[in-house]
């Protein structure tokens, strides 16, 4: 797609080939994690959402950051984990606060047990990422706590106005791209920033991580939204079309607002001065996107966020490592799962 991609040595192939390695890796150490029985009520939650499905972006990206700046990531496992747990304690509350019932296509977690179990798992969850941060094998634990309490409030903050959005009428994309880029992109920048401190990176390759991460962070945001809709066979594992169901300002529907007119326009607004819409008349709204332009515009935006991406992590020193991390984010621009 980019010059920056055609001109390097690692492959899509061996990106690919290291992110089924290292999924594997992460998840033989998250088996781990949880042993205590009892209260069942509290870790068998904590292991259910941990044996789902999941992506294991951020772990990943740990990883891939500390092998950019150093050459290894023996040092950021720890980090990875801590993570990727953080990460599922904000799914679990998450799907309480939409009220999902689908999480990679079993029963959320508030479904399987109860919402006060839901709650409680997430916050012990917390603690145990921290806990996983401290055992990190580096003399930075400072400044691991500190990201990481710093993305757990950004992402506090992202949710906060997530749900303002739900109750604004005039919400804007300007709105919705501040909303993502707290409530997702954090953590995401936060998952290299800690993987750099894992790998002894200095403040400026620091601050490329961050850059690297937020682009591809609203990106992601902007394809979990389109695929909340688009995504062919149940392939997200969510409820189709669950956002404009509940009536989630995504960057489609807003953007789709400015490009209609006439009763395409009255469905569309029907779904925010609603709240919602029933699910019978999804495939109506997807109609729409499908014809208003909306998708090319969404593609074009994931795109040019991408190539930002690339060029942030341009100056990581280890050019393996970099070459990786600028691999998976053109891997990540063009995902459908
Ligand atoms: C879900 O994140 C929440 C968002 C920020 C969109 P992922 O799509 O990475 O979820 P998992 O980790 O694969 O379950
Ligand atoms: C998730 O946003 C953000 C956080 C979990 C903090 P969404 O609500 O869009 O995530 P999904 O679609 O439920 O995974
Ligand atoms: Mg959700
Ligand atoms: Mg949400
Ligand atoms: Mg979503």
């Amino acid at each position: 797609m980019t010059n920056l991609i055609t001109n390097m040595t690692v492959t899509q192939q061996l990106v690919e080939n290291k992110y089924h390695i290292y999924h594997s890796r992460i998840n033989d150490a998250l088996g781990r994690c949880f042993d205590a029985e009892l209260p069942a009520t509290l870790y068998a939650p904590a292991r259910y959402i941990l044996q789902g499905n999941g992506k294991r972006i951020r772990p990943f990206l740990t990883l891939l950051a500390s092998e950019a700046v150093c050459g290894s990531s023996d040092n950021a496992l720890d980090v990875a984990l801590a993570v990727e747990v953080l990460h599922n304690f904000t799914l679990i509350h998450d799907d309480i606060m939409d009220q999902a019932e689908l999480r990679h296509s079993r029963p959320t977690v508030h479904k399987q047990w109860n919402i006060n179990a839901a709650i409680l798992t997430g916050d012990m969850m917390i603690a145990y990422a921290y806990e996983l941060a401290l055992q990190a094998k580096t003399n930075r634990h400072a400044e691991l706590i500190h990201i990481l309490n710093h993305a757990n409030i950004t992402i506090c903050e992202g949710q906060a106005l997530d749900m303002e959005l739900e109750e604004k009428k005039d919400a804007t994309i300007a709105d919705y791209l501040d909303m993502i880029s707290k409530k997702t992109g954090r953590l995401i920048s936060a998952a290299l920033e800690a993987g750099g401190v894992a790998g002894n990176a200095t403040e400026e390759q620091l601050q490329s991580l961050v850059l690297f991460g937020e682009k591809i962070g609203r990106a992601f945001q902007i394809q979990d939204d389109y695929l909340d809709i688009m995504a062919v066979n149940g392939k997200s594992g969510k409820i189709a079309g669950g956002d404009i169901i509940n009536g989630k300002k995504t960057y489609l529907l807003l953007r789709s607002l400015e490009l209609t007119s006439g009763s395409d326009r009255d469905l569309l607004y029907s779904i925010i001065i609603n709240k919602g819409i029933s699910a019978d008349r999804v495939p109506e709204v997807k109609a729409v996107y499908e014809r208003c332009g909306v998708l090319e515009e969404t593609a074009a935006l994931i795109n040019s966020d991408t190539e930002e991406a690339l060029t942030a992590a341009d100056h990581l020193p280890h050019a393996e490592g970099r070459e990786y991390l600028q691999g998976f984010a053109n891997i990540l621009m063009k995902r459908d799962f």
